[in-house]
Order: C-alpha cells, then sequence, then structure tokens
C-alpha cells in the first residue's frame, strides 16, 4: 500500500435520529449498529484514513456524543486525532461545514456520511486522485437501481455534468451521489450562503451547486467494480452486514479495519498491533490483527 500524506481534513457526519431504523435506533445512534462484526462507523472511517486523512471530526447528536467518544477515544490508538463535535439539531449534510468550520481552519476537507459503505479494488487511488486535486470538489457517482432516494446527477448529451437533483420523483440519471464529497477550503464560507431548502434543510446539492456553477465540481465515476453499500433501511443494512461476511470470509481479510489501515499507514508500530490483538483476544478480529504482524497483506 502506497502510504499518502495530505492536509485534508476529515469530517465523519454521524448525527441524525435514525428514524428509518426504528426501533432498532431507539436508543443507539444507527452509525453504531453492527455491520457484521464491526461497528458501521468503522467503514467511513476506514474510507478517510485510507485517503491518508489524521485529522478527523466526528459529527453526532449532543446526546450520542459520548458513546462515540467510548467507541473510538482520542484517536491515538490507531495514530490519528478525533475531534467531537455536537449537532444540536440536524439542519441538513451541508450544516457539517458550517459546525466544522473551526476545526477545518480554512483546511480542505473529505465529509463522509457515517453510513455510507464503500468497496472496491483501487479505492485508495480513487481517493488519492480525489484528494490531489487543489481546489473546487469533488464527489462521486454511482450507478443504482433506485436513484430516487439519492442526490442524483443530471448529464447534459455530451456528458457534462449539468445538474445535481436531490430525491428526485424522477430521476434523470441512475447515477447516485455518493456520501463522500472532497471539498476545498471554501466549503464553511460557501455553505453560509446555502438557504433551506423546501423541506427546511440546508441541502449538501445546494452547496455541490456552487462549485458546479464556478466550473469547479469533479463527479468521479465510481464504477462497477466497486461497492457503495447503504444501511438506510433494515434489509440494506442486513445486505451489508451478509456483504461484509462474505467477503472477509471468503478471502481472510477485513475491510473496514482502522488497525489494519494504521499498521499498513506506520501510523502505529508492531507494539501497538500486538496490544490490540489482545485486546480482541477472543475473537476471530484480535486473531486477523495478531497474523498482520508477521504477515501484511
Ligand atoms: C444524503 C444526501 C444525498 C446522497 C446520500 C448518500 O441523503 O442528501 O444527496 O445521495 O446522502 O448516502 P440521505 O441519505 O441523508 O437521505
Amino acid at each position: 500500500m502506497t502510504r499518502p500524506t495530505t492536509r485534508r481534513k476529515g469530517i465523519i457526519l454521524a448525527g441524525g435520529t435514525g428514524s428509518r431504523l426504528f426501533p432498532l435506533t431507539l436508543a443507539v445512534s444507527k452509525q453504531l449498529m453492527p455491520v457484521y462484526d464491526k461497528p458501521m462507523i468503522y467503514y467511513p472511517l476506514s474510507a478517510l484514513m485510507l485517503t491518508g486523512i489524521r485529522e478527523i471530526a466526528v459529527i453526532t447528536t449532543p446526546e450520542d456524543q459520548a458513546q462515540f467518544r467510548k467507541l473510538l477515544g482520542d484517536g491515538s490508538q490507531w495514530g490519528i486525532s478525533l475531534s467531537y463535535i455536537p449537532q444540536p439539531s440536524p439542519d441538513g449534510l451541508a450544516q457539517a461545514y458550517l459546525l466544522a468550520e473551526d476545526f477545518l481552519a480554512g483546511a480542505p476537507s473529505a465529509m463522509v456520511l457515517g453510513d455510507n459503505i464503500f468497496f472496491g479494488h483501487g479505492l485508495p487511488e480513487l481517493l488519492a486522485s480525489a484528494d490531489a486535486k487543489p481546489a473546487g470538489g469533488t464527489v462521486f457517482g454511482y450507478h443504482v437501481a433506485d436513484p430516487e432516494r439519492y442526490g442524483v446527477v443530471a448529464f447534459d448529451p455530451d456528458g457534462k455534468v449539468r445538474e445535481i437533483i436531490e430525491k428526485p420523483a424522477e430521476p434523470p440519471s441512475n447515477y447516485a451521489v455518493t456520501g463522500l464529497y472532497f471539498l476545498d477550503g471554501e466549503a464553511p464560507e460557501r455553505a453560509r450562503a446555502v438557504r433551506p431548502s423546501a423541506r427546511g434543510e440546508l441541502e449538501i446539492v445546494t452547496l455541490l451547486e456552487s462549485y458546479l456553477a464556478d466550473g469547479t465540481l469533479t463527479v468521479e465515476r465510481m464504477g462497477r467494480g466497486f461497492a457503495w453499500l447503504d444501511t438506510g433501511t433494515h434489509g440494506s443494512l442486513l445486505d451489508a452486514g451478509n456483504f461484509v461476511r462474505t467477503l472477509s470470509q471468503r478471502q481472510g481479510m477485513q475491510s473496514g479495519c482502522p488497525e489494519e489501515i494504521a499498521y499498513e499507514m506506520g501510523w502505529i508500530d508492531a507494539d501497538k498491533m500486538a496490544e490490540h490483538a489482545r485486546t480482541y483476544g477472543k475473537t476471530e478480529y484480535g486473531r486477523y490483527l495478531a497474523r498482520l504482524i508477521s504477515h501484511p497483506h
């Protein structure tokens, strides 16, 4: 694995009421739900770590913050730095940039939604190319069967992106915009100009539109070799868990494993890895970490 370094900071948006997963999420945050053997947030966190990002803010409801802290701590166990920002009311995805403005302090960012799961050979390269863009923004378009559930890309006949529309009743294409947004240091300032939509939210697509209008938004297609999984319904949550299980049992390799990424990036050493392996000693996860010390992939 290459070892990217970047000054980009990460944001994981893990707020919200999770009402579409009630009663599962009445007492526990959606992003802490299990996806097979790991809490959901491990997967989007891993995507940021694979980008080489080591400074990450986790945005949660004020009530849920303590549980996220308990799970993820200050990040030093993985050689990264995690901070926590409360979101008192979920007023739309673009609000994250307002809440994180001080944390970002002018730096470019990669924001990932805490319930988005990405897999794929070549993912580090795809992330690296988005990270390498000095100005503007990059988002990813993924072909789905049910685009009306997402932000959808409208293309001109020549393939140029014309518009991004949030949950259109009549989707102009099958390309959904995934919940992973690489934006430059202007994002908080631009977010301040976003006005609430008809449903009362500061829409991420409105923020993206502002980059699009300036010709500085790249929509990168995430091809069929990638899996972008959704955990928005009980069925898709179970499917995601089964997918992870199938993959890890067949390959004998983990996905969404922060310890593994930290070790391969050189952010933690073998002693630290051995400590992690002991912590999870009784599980397949622990045995996997122990094996990585002598046999990295
Ligand atoms: C949000 C965004 C949407 C995006 C999706 C990706 O929708 O508003 O544009 O396609 O995340 O997961 P939500 O899942 O909050 O309804």
